[in-house]
């Protein structure tokens, strides 16, 4: 009775739900629709018009009271009221604007860059961060955040893979929908809900040469499979916006796409929300050599489903001779509006368009400073750590040298001008404060990551009067983040040279990176005991690094992104097709070739004669305090059906005396397909807590629906056949067993 009782209560709520939700979208669309009957066609072209503060606030106000604008971004937040109110109160129909801001990993309160918060493998990271921004920028009036970047990159030169959630699909549609939900929160009307912007629609991270803004040449295939899955994802986690990439793929400007924006986005993912194009991505078209002139841009972007231009204005100025013309219609307009006006209508724009100027302020709350150190030591990633010189004892005597250990500007990377970098606590200041026991010696040795100076005299005397030193090294934040692509990714300057002189003392030395990417380190490990990887870490990355330094917390990150040996190896992703000749096991050191080796003495395969067949460390890898031992794989089937399943579990036991989280991986390989699969695709992970000495089984179900992909014939599918499975600490390593799909 009770069971009865129970799902009919369920049954009752989840109909009353669903009743309530149709009620609203009906009230919705017909305030939405009785809106754009009473509008103009000016009007109408004014909401499709984003623009940026390029004025004074008097004359951005005229344009608002003529109905010239529907969206501002990046202005000034005390003076959103007083141009929201233009639009309100003395415009003619009163339609408020959307005020949108880069607030991509944090507003004021700043967490690790998004490449950082991957690293992390717990989507509550991304999700807090984006809560925490949400809330700190809406109660400001900004309702609407071109966050979060899905862009897959597997290039470390491209300087915004600091923006991206990594090399993996997988990965980036979980705290990709994690971030979405974080900036919506449970309605986007809530005064701690912003409306998300997925961008950059689509395949931006595969710009030819790492170079930013460069031409993309990814095949349906590769586009299907790894770049539009994330975004699928987030808008199923129901994102508001997307925003338009600047590259041409295969000679298409995503801004000019229709097969993207209509076909895909529309048509088979059912989109309601609308796009916005990237900063003038859509009069870029004429540099691409894709569109005539600026008539012909608004023309070619309308028709393909751009609803907002981002400020290049060629809607304002050309839509209507275009109308005339018979070259666009009213309908295509309409439809834009609408998608528009749906978004402000959710914010509940109409009803609560200003700032609430009295509003206790949340910016760097308590609250809001832990969950962004906590967010830091869980970003951070161990990549050696011999003898187990980590973490530091308390009474050790530290030497603290190098540019990064008090750059509190650029510990907050990229995309963070709204942060304040005196609130920055870098590694100096926690030592200054919460760590003010620790006995140090600061030197920095280089004042900034480009120094070029050499005199390091004081550093290795500091660094001889201690124990041990720790080398803050890394990149300023300028040299990673948009049109800030490099193609050498060693460590700049001479930090490099800094941190052999230091070696050269003959005390431990423990490398702490602060960058925007994966460096080229290779040439420092022989020189440091340890390295501790952070990704510009933020507001709180100085006590995060000092807690993982002194053992309070217990690295627990994970390469979001494969780290290559050197940067001709180029692009490197651990979810790589097999080729025809895989390198094998065996790979001939290049100082080792006989002289005059005959043609084909070394073997006809995939690999660099100088760098071998591996990356320095692959996707996934990430040391503990702790020790993790993998066991006992266990499949529950070894066949199932199409529409099956199966569970796949091992024991992973803490054989240390270290409690400690560990980021248990499934991997699955599809061995024949109608098209070359992957040697590996992860396809799940679970971040576990074990005490010292515990043990836990940890179980994934695996259904064969998630082994489907676009095959041949472009049908996304599951194909019957034969499959590999792991269960691992990294996607190099781990537990292998094996399935078959009927
Ligand atoms: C920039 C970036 C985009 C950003 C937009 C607004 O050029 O490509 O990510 O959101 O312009 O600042």
């Amino acid at each position: 009775m009770k069971n009865f009782l129970t799902s009919t209560t369920l049954f009752l709520i989840i109909s009353f739900s669903c009743i309530a939700q149709q009620k609203e979208n009906r009230q919705e669309d017909i305030f939405i629709k009785n809106l754009l009957s009473r509008m103009t066609l000016d009007e109408k072209l004014g909401q499709m018009n984003q623009t940026h503060f390029n004025t004074t606030v008097d004359s951005m106000c005229m344009k608002v009271r003529k109905g010239q604008i529907g969206s501002l971004l990046n202005i000034d937040p005390k003076q959103i009221n007083r141009i929201q109110r233009a639009a309100v109160k003395e415009s003619r129909l009163g339609i408020p604007l959307i005020i949108g801001r880069d607030v991509i990993h944090g507003y004021k309160t700043i967490f690790p860059i998004p490449l950082g918060q991957a690293a992390s493998f717990n989507p509550r990271v991304p999700e807090n961060g984006a809560r925490v921004a949400a809330t700190e920028s809406r109660e400001q009036g900004i309702v609407w955040t071109f966050a979060p970047m899905l862009d897959i990159s597997r290039d470390a030169r491209w300087g915004r893979i600091a923006e991206s959630l990594g090399e993996d699909p997988y990965l980036a549609s979980i705290m990709g929908a994690a971030m979405v939900r974080g900036f919506q929160g449970n309605k986007l009307s809530d005064n701690n809900s912003m409306a998300a912007c997925l961008k950059h629609f689509v395949g931006y991270g595969a710009a030819e040469g790492g170079r930013d803004y460069n031409s993309t040449n990814i095949p349906i295939h590769l586009m299907r499979n790894v770049y539009l899955p994330p975004f699928q994802k987030a808008i199923e986690a129901g994102a508001a916006t997307l925003m338009t990439s600047f590259n041409d793929n295969d000679g298409i400007p995503s801004s000019g796409n229709d097969f993207l924006l209509r076909t895909v986005l529309r048509d088979e993912w059912k989109f309601d929300g609308f796009v916005v194009s990237d900063w003038e991505s859509m009069s870029e078209m004429i540099e691409h050599g894709y569109a005539k002139d600026k008539k012909d841009v608004a023309r070619i972007s309308l028709k393909a489903g751009m609803d907002m231009e981002m400020t290049s204005e060629t809607y304002l100025k050309n839509i209507k001779e275009l109308i005339k013309e018979g070259s666009v219609s009213v309908k295509d307009v309409d439809n834009a509006v609408l998608n528009i006006l749906r978004i402000k209508y959710r914010l509940g724009l109409f009803e609560n368009p200003y700032v609430d100027e009295k509003v206790v302020s949340t910016i760097y709350s308590p609250e809001h400073l832990r969950k962004a150190r906590q967010a830091a030591v869980e970003s951070a990633v161990l990549l050696k750590n011999a003898n187990n010189i980590l973490p530091l004892k308390s009474t050790a005597k530290i030497a603290i040298i190098g540019p990064m250990a008090n750059a509190a500007h650029d510990q907050l990377g990229t995309w963070s001008f709204d942060g304040d970098k005196n609130k920055t606590i870098t590694p100096l200041k926690a030592l200054q404060t919460e760590y003010s026991t620790v006995n140090y010696v600061y030197e920095p040795g280089l004042t900034y990551s480009r120094d070029k100076s050499l005199n390091f005299y004081k550093a290795i005397k500091a660094v001889e009067s201690a124990d041990v030193a720790v080398v803050f090294v890394g990149e300023e934040s300028i040299l990673s983040g948009e049109a800030h692509s490099l193609s050498n990714i060693n460590l700049i300057g001479q930090q490099s040279e800094l941190i052999k002189a230091i070696k050269s003392t003959g005390k431990p030395v423990v490398m702490v990176v602060i960058a925007g990417r994966p460096l080229t380190i290779e040439r420092d490990l022989p020189y440091v005991d340890a390295v501790l990887y952070n990704f510009h870490p933020g507001t709180m990355g100085g006590l995060a690094i000092m807690d993982l330094l002194f053992g309070k917390e217990n690295p627990s990150g994970k390469l979001p992104v494969t780290f290559v040996r050197e940067v001709g190896q180029i692009p490197m992703y651990y979810n790589h097709n097999n080729t025809g000749r895989p390198a094998q096991d065996w790979i001939p050191a290049m100082d080792n070739i006989p002289q005059e080796a005959p043609q084909t003495s070394l073997g006809n395969t995939s690999f660099y004669l100088d760098s071998g067949k591996n990356p320095l460390f692959p996707f996934g890898y990430g040391l503990s305090y702790s020790k993790f031992e993998y066991s006992d794989l266990q499949l529950s089937a070894t066949e199932i059906p199409q529409n099956g399943s199966l569970i796949a579990k091992a024991v992973i036991k803490n054989t240390s005396k270290v409690d400690g989280s560990e980021v248990v991986q499934l991997y699955i390989r599809d061995l024949v397909g109608s098209i070359a699969r992957p040697v590996k695709e992860l396809k799940g992970f679970q971040k576990i807590f074990l005490k010292a000495g515990e043990s836990k089984t940890v179980e994934f179900n695996l259904n064969a629906i998630d082994l489907a992909f676009y095959g041949r014939d472009l049908i996304k599918k599951v194909e019957p056949g034969d499959f590999e499975i792991w269960i691992s600490k990294n996607s190099d390593e781990g537990l292998k067993g094996r399935f078959v799909v009927r």
